[in-house]
């Protein structure tokens, strides 16, 4: 129960007007509830005789008595002349209208008391989703290796939709439940404490063996949520690398790898199901249990004769109490789903409680970039082993330098530390005299583009994805933007031209367009500082020139970090740097480093392998 309260606190607060009616409009109709039923009692006493007593109208003020019994004795009072004047069957009539009035308004108002909880559902689930898409957002990359995705697609879809179909759906049976049963049992404490207080002893010991088999339904769930999980983290794997799974006959192998996973999910499944649907014939047997042993002891008492309570309103109490016994039921089903609820929330707050390890400073530091970009005594690792060790370099601003080393050398790694996409253990960098983690995210990287080997798109149309960064672009720029990176030949060649939408990840497009659109949206940004990570090595020689023509625009009187494979692109850069395992072995200009005969001679040698 504290989960779910903790998930209220956490979600409500917008909805609180909603959860006012409905508080408003359920005990309203618990009360009328209680009123229709009454109508039992008269029924009984009067018209079938129970017993003869003669009524006698009793003022409303009349001191001595309850206001309850006034009303009791005046309402059989006022049946009895109603039998008098105009016959039984008559006053059955009339009873039976009175019954059906009420129970027209008890059920509207607790249709009401439904009606005004749905917009609260709805609202606290559209909230988790959208919280959980804008956090996303500002998690670092490293937050993300390639096996969570499909992970955080389920939770996304399936814990969301967990959550909504156990704790919100329950949130009608909460917050109707306890007021009914709190009003019932007010009223059979009014009809007779004495019995009341038997089944309050009664009541519990019930609600205790409920209790037991809900509890091991949540950490089941959980685990079968992980399970699902890691499915969808297979049909990801399996959507973006159908192409290597075909290619190598392996379809049989990731076939029986799914099969496995989802024979588990399914025994799971199979488990929290039978264990739910233990709750409706148990609570059934319980409360029917519960009620043969009421009857038991309420019968006893009339026919020991002892006046506490007569066969009419005992009648009337069983009636009560019986309508007690649902509320009860939906209450502990509730228990149930909320507890798979709280498991798929839990696995949703491992996103949305995650701690951002890239913070934003309190106060921001002015950011400028005139001089120079340093790196100064940079150590950084992924996990446990250094990647970049002692790293010192400077980039002079409108130079530009090449990162050069084996592949796995850290090249990638160096580059991504600059826009802070992770963070450092040790040193700093700096543009010009500030220290990028004293600056804020948003300044720092609204100087950078980015253009690395896989080309980023989005399923979008051309024109969108290359104003991508830009809030204001107007057409002119943006067609001017796509000439200088070779694109607007290809693009006017499509049907609608730059209105053409690319599809899912610019599928319909070769590698050489995908990335001369990239570079579009970077020439576009018109970023200060450039980066470009083998920009042009999953391309083939032809498409390869016309992106290094591309590319060659792009640089043009900007500072640039280039990593690539062909020697030419290093040859002309300003300064070079050779990495080596996460350190900087050598550097300089192309010429006198060549002709040291050191690291860089072997690299620019065996050329293949400067990737
Ligand atoms: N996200 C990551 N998590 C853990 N290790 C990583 C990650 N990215 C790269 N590495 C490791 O860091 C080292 C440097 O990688 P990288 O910077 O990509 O090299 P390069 O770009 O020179 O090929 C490699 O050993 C690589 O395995
Ligand atoms: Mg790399």
């Amino acid at each position: 129960m504290k989960g779910i309260f903790y998930i209220l606190k956490r979600f409500l607060p917008p909805y609180k007007k909603y959860l006012f009616l409905t508080f408003f409009f359920n005990i309203l109709s618990a009360i009328l509830n209680v009123f229709s039923m009454a109508t039992i009692i008269p029924i009984l006493q009067v018209l079938f005789k129970v017993n003869t007593k003669t009524y006698l109208f009793i003022p409303w003020n009349k001191e001595g008595y309850s206001i309850l019994d006034i009303a009791l004795n005046n309402v059989n009072w006022y049946v009895t002349q109603l039998i008098d004047t105009s016959g039984s069957s008559y006053a059955l009539m009339m009873l039976a209208i009175v019954l059906v009035a009420m129970t027209l308004l008890k059920t509207g108002t607790s249709y009401l008391g439904s009606y005004f909880i749905i917009p609260i559902r709805t609202g606290v689930v559209r909230d988790v989703r959208n919280r959980i898409n804008d956090k996303i957002l500002t998690l670092p990359i490293g937050f993300f290796t390639e096996e969570r995705k499909g992970d955080i697609l389920a939770r996304i879809s399936g814990d969301v939709n967990e959550v909504e179909n156990s704790v919100m759906s329950s949130l009608d049976m909460l917050f109707k439940n306890p007021i009914l049963i709190l009003i019932y049992l007010t009223t059979m404490t009014i009809l007779s404490w004495q019995l009341t207080l038997f089944v309050l002893i009664v009541l519990p010991v019930m609600g205790f063996v409920m209790g037991r088999v809900g509890r091991s339904l949540k950490r089941s769930s959980f685990e079968a949520q992980n399970k699902w999980g890691e499915l969808m983290s297979q049909v990801e794997e399996t959507l973006s690398g159908l192409r290597i799974i075909k290619a190598f006959n392996a379809e049989n192998k990731i076939s029986e790898r799914f099969h496995i996973g989802s024979n588990i999910f399914r025994k799971m499944s199979n488990r929290i199901a039978r264990r739910q649907q233990l709750a409706h014939p148990m609570s059934e047997f319980l409360g029917t249990l519960t009620i043969a042993i009421v009857l038991w002891f309420g019968g006893s008492l009339i026919l020991g004769g002892y006046g506490i309570i007569d066969a009419a309103t005992f009648i009337y109490y069983l009636t009560i109490f019986y309508s007690i016994i649902n509320p009860a039921k939906e209450l502990s089903k509730s228990a149930y789903a909320v507890q798979r609820g709280l498991a798929s929330m839990e696995r949703i707050d491992k996103i949305l409680k995650a701690e951002n390890p890239i913070s934003e400073p309190a106060k921001p530091a002015a950011i400028s970039f005139h001089k120079h970009i340093q790196y100064k005594n940079v150590w950084f690792k992924y996990q446990s082993d250094w990647v970049l060790r002692d790293v010192q370099l400077t980039v002079e601003k409108g130079k530009t330098i090449a990162l050069v080393g084996q592949s796995g050398s850290g090249k990638s790694t160096l580059a991504d530390l600059l826009p802070r996409f992770y963070d450092i253990q040790k040193g700093g960098i700096y543009l010009d005299d500030t220290n990028i983690k004293d600056a804020k995210l948003r300044d720092l990287r609204s100087l950078i583009s980015y253009v690395n080997q896989e080309a980023i798109l989005f399923n979008d149309t051309f024109y969108n994805n290359i104003a991508f960064g830009v809030v204001h672009a107007t057409e002119s720029q943006i067609i001017e933007a796509a000439k200088i990176a070779n694109a607007h030949d290809f693009i006017m060649a499509t049907e609608k031209g730059y209105h053409t939408n690319i599809g899912d990840r610019g599928g319909r497009l070769s590698g050489g367009q995908r990335q001369r659109i990239s570079i579009a949206r970077a020439i576009l940004k018109n970023p200060e500082i450039l980066i470009l990570d083998e920009a042009t090595s999953a391309l083939d020689t032809d498409s390869e020139r016309l992106v290094q023509e591309a590319l060659d625009h792009l640089m043009k009187n900007r500072t640039t970090i280039v990593i690539a494979h062909r020697l030419s692109t290093i040859k002309n850069a300003d300064e070079i740097y050779v990495l080596k395992e996460g350190q900087i072995v050598e550097s300089g200009q192309h010429a006198s480093l060549y002709a040291q005969g050191g690291y860089y001679t072997k690299l620019c040698d065996a050329q293949i392998d400067l990737k």
